[in-house]
Formats: structure tokens, sequence, C-alpha cells
């Protein structure tokens, strides 16, 4: 069994509607809980176990909040920071306790999960996994087989970083496809920078099975599909 929740947390993470668009709808009475109108927001329920419907139908409640957001340059890849905005300020304020899975740099584009599932989270990041991360990266030099070679037998850089055997798929000189499948500290950067290629833009494409949609803005966030979900929870 669950821990009860208020009942507008249990709709609100949903993602379907603001905790004061529930309260108004409590109001009318279109919220039933376990067949009776819900009566105060504050109300406490199982949600696993408790069945609750607006306007007769299922809300399709998650216990945890899956967020893939289009993240732009400019914001860091943190809950909270002194002196710069972090990607939260692009989320609505019932969704201010998520927190991003792994990092992107400030100046990094694309594709960042963001959830409260811990758990979920760990098995995400931990390098026994082995999930595949897809980069966009445009440099300055010439990209050459080379690169790839050194990328392909994995490398260790200058400051003795053991890097695992990676991909590098060259799209023209100065512009790559790098798959890596651990995410240590700019490095991406740091293997193109050990090449002799300075890195100029870089984009996440992809994380595991979650890719990011031409039709997703930058700035722009959307909850995770329950397949998506699904694919996450058995990698
Ligand atoms: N590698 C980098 O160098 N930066 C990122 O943001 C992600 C991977």
């Amino acid at each position: 069994m669950m821990e009860k929740l208020r009942l507008d947390k249990i709709i609100s993470a949903t993602g379907k509607k603001s905790r004061r668009e529930i309260k108004q709808l409590i109001k009318e009475g279109r919220i039933l809980v376990d067949g009776r109108p819900a009566s105060a927001p504050e109300e406490k329920y199982d949600p696993e176990t408790t069945e609750i419907l607006l306007d007769g139908r299922d809300l399709g409640y998650r216990r945890h909040t899956y967020v893939l957001l289009h993240k732009p340059a400019g914001l860091l890849s943190a809950t909270e920071d002194a002196q710069s905005p972090t990607v939260l300020s692009l989320l609505p304020p019932d969704m201010q306790k998520l927190f991003p899975v792994g990092r992107l740099d400030k100046d990094t584009e694309g594709l960042l999960l963001l959830t409260d599932d811990g758990e979920l989270a760990h098995r995400l990041l931990s390098p026994k996994n082995h999930v595949d991360k897809i980069y966009y990266a445009r440099v300055e030099g010439e990209l050459n087989e080379e690169d790839c070679k050194a990328f392909a037998e994995g490398m260790v850089l200058g400051d003795g970083l053991v890097c695992m055997p990676a991909e590098l798929e060259i799209l023209s000189p100065q512009e790559a496809q790098v798959t890596l499948r651990e995410g240590k500290f700019h490095q991406v950067k740091r293997m193109l920078a050990a090449r002799g290629k300075k890195v100029t833009y870089l984009k996440r494409l992809s994380m595991g099975p979650l890719a990011l949609e031409d039709s997703l803005p930058r700035g722009a966030f959307r909850l995770l599909t329950k397949e998506e979900e699904e694919m996450l929870q058995t990698l």
C-alpha cells in the first residue's frame, strides 16, 4: 500500500489540471472519489487503490512524473543556483519538485529528462547500465577517420580520465554524431578537445529509448508517454 496523498496532489501529478483548476472542479462536483463527489482538495487518499474520476473519466494517475524537456542554452541543469536560472524555471509551479536526470552543460541544448523518481534516475545514470546518449556536435577543425578510431578504442584524456569506447560518426568535416554509454563531466567536449577539435555547439538528441522530436520547440516540455515510461522501467 502506498502512503496517502492529498487529492489535489494526486490529480495535479497527472499533468492535466493545475491545483487551482482542481479546486474549482471539486466545487462543481465534477471529481468523483470511489463514486462520491470529492468535498475538498486536502482530503487524503491512497492513489493506488482509490478510483478518482473527472467527469466520469479515469485520470490516468501516475505515481511519479517524468518530463522530457528540450533544454535551451543558458540554463543550468540543477534545481537551484544562486547566480543562474535553472531548467526548473521552464516548468509550472506543481513540477518544481522534479530534478534533472544527469546534467547538460549550461551551453548545451537538447533532451533532458526530469523526474521525481529517484530510483529510476539512479538506474539510468549508473555506468553499469550503459544507457546510450546520442549528441550532435559542431566543431572547429576537421574531423577525420583517426578521430573515429580513437573514439571507438576508448580514450584516456590528458588529465587521466578514462573514457569507455564511444562512437563518432562524421556528418561533415565540422559536424558529428557522438554516442556515449556513460556521462562524465563535459565528456563530449573533452573527448573532442583531446583530438584537437573545439566544440562550438552541442545538443543531446536521445537518451536510451527517449528521443527529442523536431516538433518539441526549444524551452518546451512534455510528459513521457506510458510506453516510454515502461521502456525506461525495463532498462
Ligand atoms: N558532454 C559535454 O561535454 N557536455 C554536455 O552537456 C553533455 C555531454
